[in-house]
């Protein structure tokens, strides 16, 4: 496990790490109602795919244990009314709405009478979410080892690790077992601009973990496939549509690209709560725009003219074709996606 804990459930309190603040301070915020948790979500204190998901199951959980209602009707409807805030914080990584839908489908389930039956089934409900989170990451992370030649080199883009999830990582956590398996790896880190949580949260991550690595900027990932030799690139995923074209983080469609032309491995971690079977294809995963603030400034210093248009995509999507796999916990997924995708649902 790891020396932090990105989310913990705590005194009938959500206990969140301020990746806002990493790598330079390690801060922890409490907090006591869905509404707050939404603003954490939307505000990046918590982020990534997973880590999104058992956030808001909690924040339910927050007001299934807060709520003054005494009725099992008026407590269904103060949960509705805070899973509609938490499913508005935001758009593109389908775990939030997984795990809201999720808690909500427990919620109403007809043989809880009482609110205080509700109360607990939704508290076990987030409590299953997050402990599910950590052993799904460990079955993406062995499921990938025959993947992984010894030695290899990495690339890797934005933060897919402990504090993206609840604990271990999806695309991190496959360099996390490699690294314990004795394979003698390195991880080269796309810093991932704007927001860098390459160079800030991933870094955090492997230094604590002692793993070799070596940031780049992002547009360096070229450069290094062809003069250094990558032997494979691992990224997350904010939601893989069911004929496989996969949503992530800005710039994991460039990295994609220069992996094709170079012949390198391209392979997307995704825990199957981040697969959305009713997209038939990635043109339909709503995208977020962020504040053009992200792009303007680095920190508080202003790095563009006054007024500069900016146009700030916070994830991309990469069509199937540049997608060599898809590692789940169930197992790796090969093309033809849209069959395969569909066969490894239907067997669960
Ligand atoms: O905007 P963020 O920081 O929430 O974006 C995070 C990513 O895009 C991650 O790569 C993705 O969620 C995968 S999480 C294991």
């Amino acid at each position: 496990m790891s020396t932090f804990h990105s989310i913990e459930w705590k005194d009938n309190k959500l206990r969140l790490i301020d990746q806002r603040f990493l790598p330079l301070e390690t801060k922890y915020n409490d907090y006591e109602n869905a509404q707050d948790v939404a603003d954490a979500i939307r505000q990046m204190v918590t982020r990534g795919a997973p880590a999104i998901g058992a956030s808001a199951a909690y924040g339910l959980a927050l007001t299934a244990v807060h709520s003054p209602a005494a009725s099992p009707a008026d407590l269904r409807a103060q949960l509705e009314a805070d899973a509609e805030i938490l499913r508005e914080s935001r758009p593109t990584a389908v775990n939030l709405f997984w795990a809201i839908d999720r808690v909500m489908n427990r919620a109403a389930d007809p043989t809880l009478t009482s609110a205080g039956a509700i109360r607990q089934a939704v508290l076990d409900e987030a409590h299953a979410i997050y402990k599910e989170d950590v052993a799904t990451n460990k079955a993406i992370g062995y499921n990938a080892m025959p993947l992984v030649p010894q030695g290899a080199k990495f690339l890797h883009h934005c933060n897919t690790g402990s504090l993206a999830t609840v604990d271990y990582g999806t695309a991190l956590g496959i360099i996390r077992i490699a690294h314990e398996e004795g394979k003698e790896i390195h991880a080269y880190l796309d810093e991932t601009r704007p927001r860098l949580q390459g160079g800030r949260l991933s870094a955090w991550e492997l230094k604590q973990l002692d793993i070799p690595h070596t940031v780049i900027v992002d547009g360096a990932s070229g450069h290094l496939m062809r003069t250094v030799g990558i032997d494979l690139c691992v990224v997350g995923c904010d939601r893989v549509a069911a004929n496989g074209d996969t949503a992530n983080k800005i710039g994991t469609y460039n990295l994609a690209l220069a992996a094709h032309a170079h012949d390198v491995p391209f392979y997307v971690a995704a825990p199957t709560s981040t697969i959305d079977m009713s997209l038939e294809n990635g043109d339909l995963i709503p995208i977020e725009e962020r504040n053009p603030r992200e792009v303007t400034h680095v920190g508080d210093c202003q790095i563009t003219p006054d007024d500069t248009p900016v146009a700030n995509f916070a994830f991309d999507v990469t069509p199937a074709p540049y997608i060599t796999a898809i590692i789940t916990e169930k197992g790796v997924v090969y093309p033809p996606f849209k069959e395969n995708l569909a066969k490894l649902f239907a067997a669960a």
